[in-house]
């Protein structure tokens, strides 16, 4: 016994040698037992710096080794008085017909250019983010995605199912025919649509429950085209008449700052409105200054341990890569994951069909597109109709995705959204069938996988983007309320 303590004892005194000299503790006063209780802060860099990638660093470089993930380039800088008049646009609730919403109302920068909601709230609703509520108002059928790095040129696809498109050569794809092709029939409007972002931007306007309103309550929803809905509305921004009748004449005063070259207002149209949109959103939204590219830049201290074996993983043994590939995290293909149904849905019975509804293709039923991760911690509620309304939730849907589907969670989602979930066996069987083969198997995560992984999506935000208060104006054009 007496043996067996002496030995115990001389144990810890050599440890506890081995650790003062470790940590270098024979110049530190908080360790060097000087008398003085009240330990000193170390003067200087930190004494530790650790300039040596750890064994975890060298494991997640060999894991992004081909994964082509460098941060990507920003575009060149549109022009300020573009982005003006875009800035304006999007606040102001005078593009809707019934001047009560505007793109910020559903894709506002205080809630990660979402709108915090499982599913949008259109016409009739009331309010902002999570404080919006129903009223007598219109559930859209799908959650509002992001608008962050939207504007960068990969995205050359819009809306979960990709209905509106713009090809290499800057012909158009969209749900408007006049537009389409190589040699639109409205070229005038189709020329200047310049990027994606900037075509899609003019669709909402035509969506009765977005942004148009019901036949009988204004002139844009009694319009009988989508090329009539865009005539009226520029006749609510310019005026007619070369801008003699009616308009606002600060919108003239922005729409000729911001195209210097166009002389007569009346040659202003809707493409105009969709370019200067499309660049205030491509603007304000960047984000590609997360932790992660400070990583990828040479900062091995950017990221924490989880994230660093999150990004392990993601590039590694969880397959996530796979779909969520390149620089933005998104092969901009479209998958089906077996995400369950939430909202009115796209048909009558509720269900959402996907990237179907737009091909007729019987294998692209129940696929969306791959959405991009980059500050997807500030963009939930998450999928397609934000039936997830925690991160780690929609992490741990890979874990056994048919699974996650038929052990639905519905108590995470909001009263409203609660009775709104399909459990027709039939449909969720056929969305069971539907799953990629990518998710067959679907990688097993254990242990703290889903917590790491979450850690990596997390080092994917850009810390800009937290707080984008700034961005709101103060006030538009029209004279309209902004903070509501
Ligand atoms: C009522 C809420 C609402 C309003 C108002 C609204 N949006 Fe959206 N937005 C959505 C929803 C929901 C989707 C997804 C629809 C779908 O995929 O079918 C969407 C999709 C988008 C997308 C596609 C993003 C992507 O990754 O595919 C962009 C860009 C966008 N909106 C910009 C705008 C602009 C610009 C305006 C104003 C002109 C606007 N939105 C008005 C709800 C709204
Ligand atoms: C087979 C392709 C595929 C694989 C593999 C894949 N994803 Fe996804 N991911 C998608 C698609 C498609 C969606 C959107 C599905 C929907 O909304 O119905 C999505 C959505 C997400 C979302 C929600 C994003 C948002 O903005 O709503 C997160 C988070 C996510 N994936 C993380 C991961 C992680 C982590 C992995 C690896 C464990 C992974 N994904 C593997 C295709 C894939």
């Amino acid at each position: 016994m007496r043996e067996r303590s002496f030995w115990f004892a001389l144990f810890l005194g050599l440890m506890a040698m081995a650790l003062t000299a470790c940590g270098g503790g024979g110049t530190d006063p908080a360790v060097a037992g000087n008398g003085n209780t009240a330990p000193t802060p170390p003067e200087g860099p930190d004494p530790d710096p650790d300039p040596q990638p750890s064994a975890l660093d060298t494991q997640l470089l060999a894991a992004l080794q081909g994964r082509n993930v460098d941060t990507p380039a920003a575009p060149p800088t549109p022009a300020t008085a573009l982005v003006d008049l875009g800035r304006a646009l999007f606040f102001d609730k005078l593009l809707s017909g019934n001047r009560n919403m505007a793109c910020a109302t559903c894709h506002h920068p205080t809630t990660g250019s979402g709108d915090d909601l499982s599913v949008s709230i259109g016409q009739g609703g009331s309010g902002l983010g999570s404080a919006r509520v129903l009223a007598n108002g219109v559930l859209i059928p799908r959650n509002a995605p992001p608008l962050f790095n939207k504007g960068l040129p990969s995205f050359d696809q819009m809306f979960w199912d990709s209905r509106v498109r713009r090809n290499a050569n800057g012909s158009l794809v969209t749900p408007e025919p006049a537009l389409n092709g190589n040699n639109p029939t409205a070229s005038d409007i189709a020329s200047l649509l310049d990027t994606a972002l900037a075509a899609q931007s003019i669709f909402p306007l035509t969506s009765p429950a977005e942004m148009r309103g019901d036949p009988g309550e204004n002139e844009l929803a009694d319009a009988s085209t989508n090329l009539e809905v865009w005539e009226a509305l520029m006749a609510r921004l310019v005026g007619t008449n070369n801008g003699t009748e009616g308009g606002v004449s600060a919108y003239r005063t922005l729409f000729q700052a911001a195209f210097p070259g166009v002389v007569d207002f009346d040659a202003f149209n809707i493409g105009h409105v969709g370019r200067a949109l499309g660049a205030y959103e491509d603007l304000t939204f960047r984000a590609l200054n997360s932790p992660f590219d400070q990583w990828l830049g040479g900062d091995r201290t950017a990221m924490t341990d989880a994230a660093k074996r999150g990004a392990v993983l993601f590039y590694g043994r969880a397959d996530c890569f796979r779909c969520h590939e390149g620089p933005l995290q998104t092969d901009n293909r479209h998958h089906a994951i077996a995400v369950p149904q939430v909202g009115p849905g796209r048909e009558a019975n509720g269900d959402d069909l996907g990237r179907f509804e737009q091909t007729g293709d019987p294998d692209d039923v129940y696929q969306f597109r791959t959405p991009s991760l980059r500050n997807v911690e500030l963009t939930g509620p998450w999928m397609h109709d934000g039936a997830y309304t925690s991160l780690a939730n929609a992490v741990r849907h890979y874990d056994n995705p048919v699974r996650s589907l038929q052990n639905y969670n519905t108590g995470q989602l909001s009263a409203l959204m609660q009775p709104l979930v399909d459990t027709d066996a039939t449909r969720n069987q056929a969305r069971a069938d539907a799953l990629s083969g990518v998710l067959r198997p679907a990688p097993n995560l254990r242990g703290n996988d889903v917590a790491d992984l979450v850690a990596f999506l997390e080092a994917l935000t850009d810390d800009a983007s937290r707080s984008m208060a700034g961005e709101v104006p103060a006030s538009v054009p029209s004279g309209l309320p902004v903070g509501e």
